[in-house]
């Protein structure tokens, strides 16, 4: 059964590795906060495409649960650390110990807007202190693969649409975002400092969505910020009513647009984005990249697809704007497909069906 190591010396379960043509052998990636929700569902990708991700996760905003869900999935013992990514030296020890870590993904970081306005020292603390302790932790063992996990939220409220890569990060309108543009930058001076980095920042847009096996999905704490896990939740009857933020803005039906990302695409993404990295000849090297569906889809939209698709009515009400969204972003998708010769395969509609499948799930635990 699967369980997490306390320690960070102490290996839970190994498993063979099979060869993969750009790493040599044997292929492990550290995931951080590969238990949480974009990071499970990648360990899920790497392990069908051929590597043995290891994870490190303290389980802050996760469950310990989430490994049964990857070992059902997988048909084999996951490896994982529990540990405070944050925390170089606890990092070393599991990249001792597990030797060959040929490159990293690193999830692991607070991500709620809203909490990030209230307690911005912990957001610095977490989000860029373990950035800066994975990287040091990487210098230390020669490990020069990084996939960092950014955001959108970088470019704010976009000058033109879609959004390229060209595109100015704005000043960011929360201390979240300020840590997701830090760390960026943070990577960017690493690599030109000379150090053997090659590294890639994935910008995501809008992740929602479940594995379709139903067996791991988004686990929101308390009342969900974010509209996909409400609108299943009220499906559900968790919650009595949906508010719609904001129907007066300057879109067809007044409502603000995003480009909404099934998880299981955007975690191929980042199998993508370690191939590229671990073909590039270059010793020093950084870019980033967006990481969307190149299509834009409003609340209205969303909700009406999710009824469209489950049966299910939501019951929902137009409210006041909530300070601080931005009208519409989707993505352009052109450097994505040039740079990982990868796209997205999955639909608004599968992915809605999905989150709502996991929902159910949830509901009968
Ligand atoms: C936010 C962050 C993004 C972060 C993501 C995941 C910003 C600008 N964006 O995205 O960086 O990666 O969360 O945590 O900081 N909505 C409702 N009712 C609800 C909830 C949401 O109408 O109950 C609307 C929002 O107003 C928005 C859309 O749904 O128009 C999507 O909201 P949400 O899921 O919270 O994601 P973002 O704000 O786009």
């Amino acid at each position: 059964m699967a369980h997490c190591a306390q320690a960070a010396f102490f290996v839970v379960a190994t498993w063979p590795v099979w060869a993969y043509p750009s790493f040599s052998k044997p292929v492990k990636i550290l995931v951080t906060g590969g238990a949480g929700f974009i990071g499970s569902h990648t360990v899920v990708e790497l392990a069908a495409a051929g590597y043995t991700p290891v994870i490190v996760d303290n389980f802050q905003n996760s469950e310990r649960s989430v490994l049964q869900g990857l070992e059902r999935i997988m048909g084999r013992p996951v490896i994982c650390y529990e540990a405070d990514c944050a925390d170089t030296s606890e990092l070393e020890h599991i990249l001792q110990r597990e030797g060959n870590i040929a490159g990293v993904i690193h999830f692991a970081a607070d991500k709620a807007v809203g909490e990030s306005v209230q307690h911005p020292l912990k957001y610095y603390r977490n989000n860029i202190g373990s950035t800066v302790a994975v990287l040091e932790a990487m210098q230390a063992h020669d490990v020069h693969n990084f996939v960092f996990s950014s955001s959108c939220t970088v470019y704010g409220e976009p000058e033109q649409l879609p959004v390229t890569e060209q595109s100015p990060v704005q000043p960011a309108a929360s201390p979240y975002g300020n840590t997701k543009q830090v760390c960026e930058e943070i990577i960017r001076d690493v690599v030109g400092s000379g150090a053997r980095l090659k590294a890639l920042s994935l910008r995501y847009f809008n992740p929602i969505g479940a594995h379709p096996s139903a067996e791991i999905g988004e686990l929101p704490l308390g009342v969900p910020a974010n509209l996909v896990p409400f609108i299943t939740q009220t499906a559900a009857g968790i919650r009595q009513q949906l508010s719609v933020f904001g129907h007066d803005y300057p879109t067809a039906d007044g409502t603000c647009i995003r480009d909404y990302i099934h998880v299981v695409d955007l975690a191929q993404a980042h199998v993508r984005a370690l191939e590229v990295l671990a073909g590039q000849p270059a010793e020093h090297s950084y870019d980033f990249v967006n990481i969307g569906t190149g299509a834009g889809a409003s609340v209205l939209q969303v909700i009406n697809t999710f009824e469209q698709a489950t049966g299910v009515k939501v019951n929902y009400r137009l409210t006041d704007r909530r300070p601080g969204d931005v009208v519409q972003i989707y993505a352009s998708v052109e450097k994505s497909k040039r740079l990982l010769g990868w796209q997205t395969q999955l639909s608004l509609e599968q992915a809605l069906v999905d989150a709502w499948r996991w929902q159910q799930r949830l509901q009968g635990r």
